[in-house]
């Protein structure tokens, strides 16, 4: 079975077409390198340098190696930037999004996974969030991730387009001599490495004033070789239906707790001081995947924090400066 994956130049793209090799598939990674690098791409892997937008590129690629399955990882997925640049993310998230699904059609290929985020829930209104939640994003990141996961719903309706939707909330760690290299970066975990490293100064805490129980925002973290597994188990078992499932670990690390286990693992004091908050920060996202547990049977192999810290450090530490490509 051939698999392309879309993005696999970038952080969690390629660590799951390293996986799909280690297990056998066959790979295509398809990347125009835009925020990826060259050398994260897997040995093993067919690379097509091009943009997803670029039709015809796609669908000869598709038909070329008899792709059955695409792996959409490809987006731009900052929330920053969306909230100044919002038609750039329509553009590449939704725009681009079209045309992958338009080639897909038109090469006969009728199944994709796709990165999907908890950004689409915005502001829960309970946790662990679940995939019953409303969905009412608060950026254009969240929204036009959303509206994807809407054009894939009415493609399968109408032209029979299968799909896996998989939200993702924070991918961390490293797996297959592959890390965490965005630029610019602004996950907690590689900023917190990089200070270790002596890369950088410190770390701002972005409010210490929330209602938490140390008063600093809660987030899930996800080891990238479990979100790995989860699209195989998916691409697997649920390839002939429309599917979603979130993919959280159940539970939340505080900003200082992050610090704390960083600190620990990597022996540096880690100078922290606190900023003000970031403007639509929500307190606390936590996942609840009890979905893809009972359904795909689906098994995280690294749900502690301190394992997930400490494969990332151990690549870091590997790859000072990141891929430097
Ligand atoms: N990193 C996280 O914690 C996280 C959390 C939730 C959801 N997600 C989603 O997971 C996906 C992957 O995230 P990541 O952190 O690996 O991102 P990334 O930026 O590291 O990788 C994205 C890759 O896609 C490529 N790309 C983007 N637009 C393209 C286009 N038009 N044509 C060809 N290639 C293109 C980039 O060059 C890059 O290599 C994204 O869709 C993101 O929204 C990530």
């Amino acid at each position: 079975m051939t698999v392309l994956v879309a993005g696999g130049a970038g952080y969690i793209g390629s660590v799951t077409a390293a996986e799909l090799l280690r297990q056998g598939y066959e790979v295509v990674v398809y990347d125009n390198l835009d925020r990826g690098h060259r050398r994260a791409t897997p040995p093993g892997a067919v690379f097509v340098e091009a943009d997803l937008g670029d039709f015809r590129t796609l669908v000869v690629t598709l038909k070329k190696h008899a792709v059955d399955t695409v792996m959409h990882f490809a987006a731009h997925s900052l929330v920053g930037e969306s909230m100044e640049k919002p038609e750039l993310y329509y553009e590449n998230n939704v725009v681009v999004g079209k045309r992958i699904l338009d080639a897909m059609r038109a090469a006969g290929v009728n199944y994709l996974v796709f990165s999907s985020t908890c950004a689409t829930f915005g502001e829960p209104a309970r946790l662990p969030i679940t995939e019953d939640l409303p969905q009412h994003p608060t950026n254009p990141y969240g929204e036009t991730k959303l509206a994807f996961e809407r054009m894939l719903h009415w493609y399968h309706q109408l032209h029979g387009l299968n799909y896996t939707v998989l939200r993702y909330f924070n991918a961390a760690g490293a797996a297959h001599g592959l890390g965490e290299d965005h630029d610019p970066e602004t996950h907690i975990i590689p900023l917190l490495l990089q200070v270790a490293l002596g890369e950088r100064e410190g770390i701002t805490i972005f409010g210490d004033d929330y209602p938490t129980p140390d008063g600093t925002c809660i987030r899930d973290y996800i080891h990238i070789l479990d979100l790995a597994q989860a699209h195989i188990l998916a691409m697997e078992k649920k390839r002939d239906t429309a599917s979603h499932y979130n993919l959280g670990n159940g539970a939340g690390y505080s900003v200082k707790e992050v610090i704390e286990a960083t600190r620990r693992i990597t022996g540096h004091a880690i100078p922290a001081k606190v900023g003000a908050r970031r403007p639509g920060d929500p307190p606390a996202l936590v996942g609840s995947a009890e979905k893809i547990k009972r359904e795909l049977d689906w098994r995280p192999q690294y749900p502690d924090l301190e394992s997930i810290i400490q494969s990332a450090w151990e690549w870091h530490q590997r790859h000072p400066g990141g891929y430097q490509d």
